[in-house]
């Protein structure tokens, strides 16, 4: 919850100001927290009138913004994924620009997928990457691509954003889930305002000479999806369909959704919170989804658990 989020939260030195390239769901929660800590903030979207959006920076069409609206920036973070061609779109088009800056951070949004498929186990920031996607073959070569940029980067890991308007809340309540059963498959995640809290802590931290080029950003409980569900359809007070193997799902499944049953991971944050002291808000998904059904303001069951 944004009003929670903020009080926990300590604002950006005075005179900062935050550029965030991308502000779709993530982007925009990042920009509305340090607003309304009291600091400068600037989010660019693809299309000047979509909400939230300060100016428009396009890296396929090369709408650019101007010069001078990037001046004086001292945080930047970038929520936009990789082109097809597995270049990074804000790079290759205000790459040199940005060396101008007078940047004290750069937060890069990152997948976990690049580790690959982990077989279930817990993966940290010192496993080497092995992306087995085309996608984070791609998300891999970007985040080298920042690496090598000389600025003072930070590579946020990050498994499945939710939050309130993107959870399993939707799918459950409309009926369209699926219950699909693959023996020790487990899924992180990380609510939306743990992205925006640790943004903030990594950027104190890195202020104080405290700054991983690498962090995992994930809650502590990986689950398996079924019981994500049953906990959604007890706040919502909903019935779930039966349970099919993973292999009958399979037959009718997107490829992008078999790409997530294919890799099978527990992303440790034991460097974000144990060595960088970040304390989450939803440290798992009753508290995450309780959020959302909250926020979101969903009709409360009999039986569900607030
Ligand atoms: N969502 C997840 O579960 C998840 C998990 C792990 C990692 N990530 C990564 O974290 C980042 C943020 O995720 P999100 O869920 O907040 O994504 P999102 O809602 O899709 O936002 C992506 C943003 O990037 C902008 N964008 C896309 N292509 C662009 C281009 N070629 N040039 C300029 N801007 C472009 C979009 O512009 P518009 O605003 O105009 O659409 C949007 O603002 C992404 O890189 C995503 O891949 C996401």
């Amino acid at each position: 919850m944004l009003t929670e989020l903020v009080k926990r939260s300590t604002p950006l030195p005075a005179g900062s100001k935050l550029l965030v390239l991308g502000g779709g769901f993530s982007g925009q929660h990042v920009a509305t927290l340090v607003k309304a800590l009291g600091n400068t903030v600037l989010c660019s979207r693809r299309k000047i009138n979509s909400p939230g959006a300060d100016l428009a920076f396009d890296g396929a069409t090369k709408l650019l913004p101007a010069q001078k609206a990037l001046e004086g920036v001292t945080h930047l973070l970038s929520c936009i994924p990789p082109a097809a061609d597995g270049t990074d779109p804000v790079l290759a088009c205000l790459g040199d620009q940005l060396k101008t800056l007078p940047l004290q951070w750069v937060g890069y949004l990152s997948t976990t997928g690049v580790y690959g498929d982990c077989q279930g186990h817990w993966v940290t920031e010192a496993d080497h990457p092995q992306p087995q996607q085309a996608r984070s073959k791609r998300r891999l070569k970007c985040e080298q691509a920042w690496q090598a940029s000389g600025l003072p980067l930070q590579v946020l890991r990050l498994p499945g954003i939710y939050g309130p308007g993107r959870s399993v809340l939707q799918s459950v309540n409309t009926g369209k889930s699926k219950m699909i059963y693959k023996p020790n498959q487990v899924f992180s995640r990380l609510h939306v305002d743990d992205l925006a809290g640790a943004i903030l802590h990594m950027i104190h931290c890195a202020a104080n000479r405290q700054r991983p080029v690498l962090i995992n950003v994930a809650d502590d409980k990986p689950t398996t999806k079924i019981e994500l569900l049953r906990f959604a359809a007890k706040l919502l007070g909903k019935s779930l369909p039966e349970i099919e193997s993973f292999e009958a799902a399979a037959t009718h499944m997107s490829s992008m959704a078999l790409s997530f049953w294919q890799e099978n991971r527990r992303v440790s944050n034991q460097l974000l919170c144990k060595e960088l002291g970040y304390s989450l808000i939803h440290p798992d998904y009753h508290s995450g989804l309780r959020d959302c059904f909250l926020v979101e303001g969903f009709k409360a069951s009999q039986t569900n658990h607030l």
